[in-house]
């Protein structure tokens, strides 16, 4: 075995926390960027040079040009939606490679997800509606498919048809519409040709990088509290989104991972339903999303708005084995006249430091710090206001963990590594 290990990129809080913008600013020194989970639920937003990129599935290595860019097995592929998304690219061949045993998510999943939703009614989750949570449950229920099925579409085709009849009732009463064999076997037979060329065994892929000693990053979707173990469940995605999916997600040992980058916003959001104790509901959150254009990038919903959660970040560095954070979009808090922190919480009249069994009534403690007028665009530790600089120590402190890079606006070059 190799002493070359993969740099590992996770998200610390409820996704969206930049993840994208500092994959790319590290895919520039990497020669591999691998996706181990998820699908195209995820929104990824990069920013070169002013022009702006919306990345779903396909590694934000991509906007390297060097770079090789993986999508392992843990990640669900949606044919259609990666098809889409392929097509802003030029010349992929060569330096995309997709796992043949990551699992098929198809047009049937998506329409499950939202009809489970409907169903759901005033408990539903706020899933993305893309088809994950059905695509994730056959393949751990084991009636999926990989996409090396692709591969033989007729036989493929059987497979699913059975899988439909097995499901019809199901079906029916969701009011979820089944494919004639005719439709099905000529849409995989245009996904096949789409995708063949870039289905490979990637586990192998990356233990011959990891051999050779190429740089490898490996790219985290959704956050650590959208974790479907770790995470506020059932208000969560259903993957392992926190470091240990990384290894099950490509086939890699944990001996294998190196430095783990966790990436975390200066305040907080949440996009979906489900607890979040330090969400604000007055001006103030309304301004954080104002500042920070706080819509997705999957669905354009409007992301809730909140404080920098301390505890639960504590929680998501130990989990996650956490070296250094990514401190990202500081700048939306300039001009704010006091900036609140969340350092314990209060459940059932007593006051903890830990994520309990259920955050649904946990409230906030707040420590509020004095704000600065502006920090956009600082591209060095020093150029930063004062009070910037104290937040940032003090949240350190709190978290018992180093702010390694501090983001200061969308663009690449705007990130400052201490
Ligand atoms: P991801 O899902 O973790 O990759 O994050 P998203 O791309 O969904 O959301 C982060 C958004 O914040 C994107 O629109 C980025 O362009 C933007 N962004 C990233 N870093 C900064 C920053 O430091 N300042 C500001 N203002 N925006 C940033
Ligand atoms: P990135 O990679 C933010 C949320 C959804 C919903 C829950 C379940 O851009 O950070 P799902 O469709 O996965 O079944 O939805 O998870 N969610 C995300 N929120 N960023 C993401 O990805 C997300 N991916 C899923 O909003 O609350
Ligand atoms: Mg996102």
């Amino acid at each position: 075995m190799s002493n070359n290990r993969a740099d590992l990129i996770v998200g610390l809080q409820w996704g969206d926390e930049g993840k994208g913008k500092i994959v790319d600013h590290m895919a520039q020194t990497h020669d591999y960027v691998c996706r181990f989970a998820g699908g195209h639920n995820a929104g990824h937003t990069i920013v070169v040079e002013g022009k702006k990129y919306a990345l779903h599935l396909i590694p934000s290595g991509v906007l390297n040009p060097d770079a090789k860019n993986i999508v392992g097995n843990g990640v669900v592929l949606s044919p259609a939606d990666f098809i889409e998304e392929m097509r802003q690219f030029e010349d992929l061949e060569g330096r995309l490679f997709i796992s043949d045993k990551a699992h098929l998510l198809l047009p049937y999943h998506a329409e499950i997800d939202r009809a489970r939703e409907r169903l759901r009614g005033g408990r539903a989750i706020g899933t993305t509606g893309k088809g994950i949570g059905p695509a994730y449950g056959d393949k751990v229920a084991r009636v999926g498919h990989r996409v090396g099925e692709l591969s033989d579409p007729r036989k493929l085709t059987r497979r699913i048809m059975d899988y439909f009849a097995m499901n019809r009732p199901v079906f029916e009463a969701m009011g979820v519409a089944i494919p004639s064999e005719t439709e099905l076997y000529r849409q995989l037979v245009e996904y096949k040709e789409a995708l063949e060329p870039f289905i490979t065994d990637t586990t192998l892929l990356v233990w011959k990088a990891l051999e050779e000693g190429k740089r490898i990053l490996l790219e985290g979707a959704q956050g650590t509290m959208l974790d479907i173990d770790h995470g506020t469940y059932p208000f969560v995605t259903s993957s392992t989104t926190v470091a240990a999916g990384a290894c099950s997600g490509l086939g890699i040992a944990p001996r294998d991972i190196g430095t783990v980058t966790g990436i975390a916003k200066a305040y907080c959001t949440r996009v979906g339903n489900g607890p979040f104790p330090s969400e604000d509901f007055g001006e103030e959150g309304q301004r954080l999303r104002d500042n920070g254009h706080e819509y997705g990038t999957t669905t354009g919903r409007p992301r809730r708005c909140g404080w920098f959660d301390a505890v639960a970040m504590r929680h998501a560095v130990r989990i996650n084995g956490v070296d250094r954070i990514a401190l990202m979009k500081l700048d939306v808090l300039d001009g704010f006249e006091e900036i609140k922190v969340c350092v314990a919480y209060r459940l059932h009249g007593e006051e903890i430091d830990y994520v309990p069994y259920d955050l649904e009534e946990a409230e906030p403690v707040y420590r509020v710090f004095p704000g600065w007028k502006r920090c956009a665009g600082a591209r060095s530790f020093e150029e930063l206001p004062v009070q910037a600089r104290e937040y940032i120590s003090a949240l350190e402190e709190m978290i018992g963990c180093r702010i390694g890079i501090i983001s200061t606006s969308p663009d690449r070059d705007d990130t400052i590594v201490r």
